[in-house]
């Protein structure tokens, strides 16, 4: 089946995404039955292009690739001269939009208004927003099945490490009590670096930012804001809560010193950024706060950058998963995920 897919955002996520669809072009028709026709590619900064009959990836991504803005891709626009995407969500004929613009946790906005005229034009929409998903999910996901489309989300918590898919397959059939993850990884990254290189907490950050992981203003990461974003998404997906960001009890670790991570290495322990989100008399609790776990917990095995995730489940018990939080590749692979699971819905 092919299918058309117009891209709303073509930033590290979207290059991701279409690097993946480049090189695995065959894998999918062959494994899956999934063919892709990028019909539309719409981006603040980088311009736009809409090619009813799909656009040469390979091409696209050269001139994005050489710093270059879409009008020097033929046929293609300029930031200066790209239509509203709602404009373009609207006309450009995709049966699947994947919304990777700006994350903006305070209003959801501009993304959960393309995502809303994706869904009432009838398309299906995959999305690696948080701020979109920690929202407005129930709305959302309600006008998805009014208009007999989709509103998928793998890649707002753990980017690709399959967290939503894991729980609607795999662990279908178990209640989901309580989860409890690792979900940032530049905190995660920091605190490692405390203890094994014995490192102060400002000369981690620093490294983290160097590296990539921080955001060049941390505060989102260590505060602990970032972590409760995806927080409130884990309550209202997985939990069936209605959890607003201002309802998390947030702490970050910017007050953890290296003298601490000593002392409770000595005691068998280590201090992880921990987002909690558990059913507690017929509400859903949601926390992110430091916390010092024993060796012996899985979750205190995680060190660097990597994110992991504990569901506390009625049939199975405790069940962690672990991966990657972030990353091109990683993030433009939880929206192909989505992809093929509408693909797979449709196929069936
Ligand atoms: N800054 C985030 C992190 C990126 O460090 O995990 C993923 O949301």
């Amino acid at each position: 089946m092919t299918h058309k897919i117009g891209l709303v955002g073509c930033g590290t996520v979207g290059q991701g995404l279409l690097e993946i669809l480049d090189r695995k072009a065959a894998e999918l028709r062959d494994k899956h039955g999934f063919e892709a026709k990028v019909v539309a590619i719409s981006d603040k900064l980088k311009g736009s292009v809409l090619a009813p009959d799909g656009v040469d990836i390979k091409a696209v991504l050269t001139v994005l690739g050489a710093g270059k803005t879409l009008d020097a891709y033929p046929g293609g626009k300029g930031p200066a001269d790209t239509p509203d995407p709602l404009e373009m969500i609207e006309r450009c004929g995709a049966d699947m939009i994947a919304e990777m613009t700006y994350t903006d946790i305070q209003t959801g906005e501009p993304a959960t208004s393309y995502i809303k005229k994706a869904l009432q034009t009838g398309k299906n929409v995959a999305t690696s927003n948080k701020g979109p998903a920690a929202l407005h999910y129930a709305a959302l996901k309600s006008l998805a099945r009014v208009h007999g489309v989709q509103f998928r989300i793998e890649g707002t918590v753990m980017s690709g490490t399959p967290v939503f898919h894991l729980a609607e397959s795999g662990l279908a059939g178990n209640e989901v009590r309580e989860v409890l993850g690792i979900l940032n990884g530049t905190t995660n990254f920091i605190l490692s670096k405390m203890e094994l290189d014995d490192m102060d907490y400002g000369e981690a950050l620093k490294l983290a930012q160097k590296l990539g992981y921080a955001e060049a203003d941390p505060t989102a990461d260590v505060e602990g804001f970032d972590a409760a974003g995806k927080v409130v998404i884990l309550s209202n997906v997985l939990l069936g809560g209605s959890v607003a960001p201002a309802d998390v009890k947030r702490e970050g670790i910017s007050a953890i010193t290296r003298d601490m991570v000593k002392e409770a290495k000595a005691q068998g322990f280590r201090y992880k950024l921990i987002g909690r989100a558990a059913k507690e008399g017929g509400k859903v609790a949601a926390s992110v706060a430091p916390r010092k776990l024993p060796l012996t917990d899985p979750l205190a095995g995680i060190m660097g950058a990597q994110n992991a995730l504990t569901f506390d489940t009625d049939l199975m018990g405790k069940v962690t998963i672990q991966g990657a939080g972030a990353g091109r590749i990683e993030t433009g692979f939880s929206i192909l995920s989505d992809l093929l699971a509408i693909h797979r819905s449709q196929a069936d």
